[in-house]
């Protein structure tokens, strides 16, 4: 039996929560496959039929559009001899699912539609059609919000809503910036697979003292370009740079103004958005069309909403602002697949689209050195941690200088580089380690 005591306590984490392959067993079972976690967005799938693959802890399972337009989540498996149904990573079933071992089919929600000879075959045995261990399992629960489609492998635990709580800002905030209320997944995604255990990205998502040592050299070559582009007058160009130029031009210290709120269940919310409100031609089309949507006051909460970073623990992470979603997938103790998804806000410009889409492509994509610069610390954190050099992990930045008020914690006034989200998740890990 694991001692959770003996690894986290309240400003240091023992290294074996990141090393330890039994620790990494038991927190797939009690956090992974208990927690809502998020599949994907409903517009990956928008024909019945449809269907996407997607890792819950250590579980295949797959999201898939019913001939009744419900999305289904099923475990990705044969009843008969545990065939996986579907060997694509996303397509379509068309009617019905058929395995391809022995041509067992089953209806979109997972139940038993026909096993060839059945009568014949199964007479007399254990076995009749409506056998429920004839069906394919389902996850325990299913729910969606705003189109973001998440699932627990429990059947109890608190609903989507409520595990949610303050980090549902993440859709609101993205779905809220469509003149159509909602947001449509741009296909597909891209996939990046980090030697590290799956916690360094979601501590690093938050971790407002690195960017500007991390991505520096990338933030100052890209400012270079940014200033020459801005001498020939090539704003719109100008603005994709700026993206990267802020890792380099909001110095060490800037970074103390952020932000950090750290929630129940592990979420966080890094607050102080970088700033995609200029006075461009195509940001002034897309207020027009907003304000004439929403008005002029609803319009200003809309696009004032001040959030960098939502991280929705234990696996996604979201940039509202720039539509932007990571979702993080635990392979095993030391591999961990990052999908990247971006989004478009429905009855935008595609100009506003445009810039998610550099976003997504200079900041967010595996070709970026934005990525390639925490991917490579990423790497090097396991391989230290995974050394005899040190037992535990500091997480002491500003501890003891958290503000707490109902179950919320904030970091001071200019402590925004405070570790206290890193400290406020593994608060919630070592709780749902100990249930
Ligand atoms: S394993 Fe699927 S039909 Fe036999
Ligand atoms: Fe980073």
């Amino acid at each position: 039996m694991l001692d959770v005591s003996k690894i986290v306590e309240p400003d240091r984490v023992r290294r074996e929560a990141y090393t330890d392959a039994a620790v990494f067993d038991l927190e797939m079972q009690r956090i992974h496959e208990t927690v809502w976690i998020y599949c994907g967005h409903q517009s990956q799938i928008p024909k019945v039929g449809d269907y996407y693959q997607v890792q819950i802890g250590r579980q295949p399972m797959l999201m898939v559009r019913g001939k009744d337009n419900k999305v289904h989540v099923l475990y990705n498996r044969c009843p008969h001899r545990g065939n996986m149904m579907c060997g694509d990573r996303h397509g379509n079933t068309g009617e019905q699912f058929r395995c391809s071992y022995h041509a067992w089919q089953f209806h979109h929600d997972g139940r038993l539609k026909q096993i060839p000879m059945m009568e014949s075959g199964y007479a007399g045995t254990r076995l009749n059609k409506d056998s429920p261990e004839l069906s394919m399992k389902r996850a325990a629960r299913v729910e969606s919000y705003r189109g973001f489609v998440f699932a627990s492998l429990s059947a109890t635990g608190p609903g989507l809503k409520e595990f949610l709580g303050k980090s549902i800002v993440a859709f609101d905030d993205m779905c809220d910036r469509a003149p159509e209320g909602e947001v449509e997944v741009v296909p597909n995604c891209f996939r990046v697979i980090q030697h590290s255990n799956w916690k360094l990205f979601m501590e690093n998502q938050i971790d407002a003292l690195h960017p500007s040592v991390v991505h520096q050299s990338t933030g100052r070559a890209a400012h270079e370009v940014e200033k020459q582009l801005a001498r020939k007058a090539k704003a719109g160009e100008a603005l994709s740079y700026h993206m990267l130029s802020a890792f380099a031009t909001v110095t060490i210290d800037k970074w103390d103004n952020f932000q950090t709120v750290s929630y129940p269940y592990g979420h966080c919310i890094l607050a102080g958005y970088m700033g995609l409100r200029p006075q461009d031609p195509d940001t002034l089309a897309y207020d027009k069309i907003m304000i004439k949507k929403y008005g002029q006051k609803r319009f200003e909460e809309i696009v004032g909403v001040n959030i960098h970073h939502v991280l929705v623990y234990p696996g996604l992470s979201v940039q509202s602002p720039l539509q932007q979603l990571r979702a993080v997938r635990p392979l095993g103790v030391d591999r961990t697949l990052t999908e990247i998804w971006h989004f478009r806000l429905k009855g935008a410009p595609e100009a506003i689209y445009r810039r998610s889409l550099a976003y997504y492509n200079l900041v967010n994509s595996p070709a970026t050195l934005i990525n390639a610069d925490d991917l490579e610390n990423f790497w090097k954190c396991h391989q230290g941690l995974s050394s005899d050099g040190g037992d535990w992990v500091s997480l002491a930045r500003h501890h003891g200088h958290d503000i707490e008020k109902d179950g919320t914690v904030s970091s001071a006034p200019n402590q925004g580089t405070s570790e206290a989200p890193m400290r406020n998740q593994m608060k919630a890990w070592a709780k749902y380690m100990q249930a």
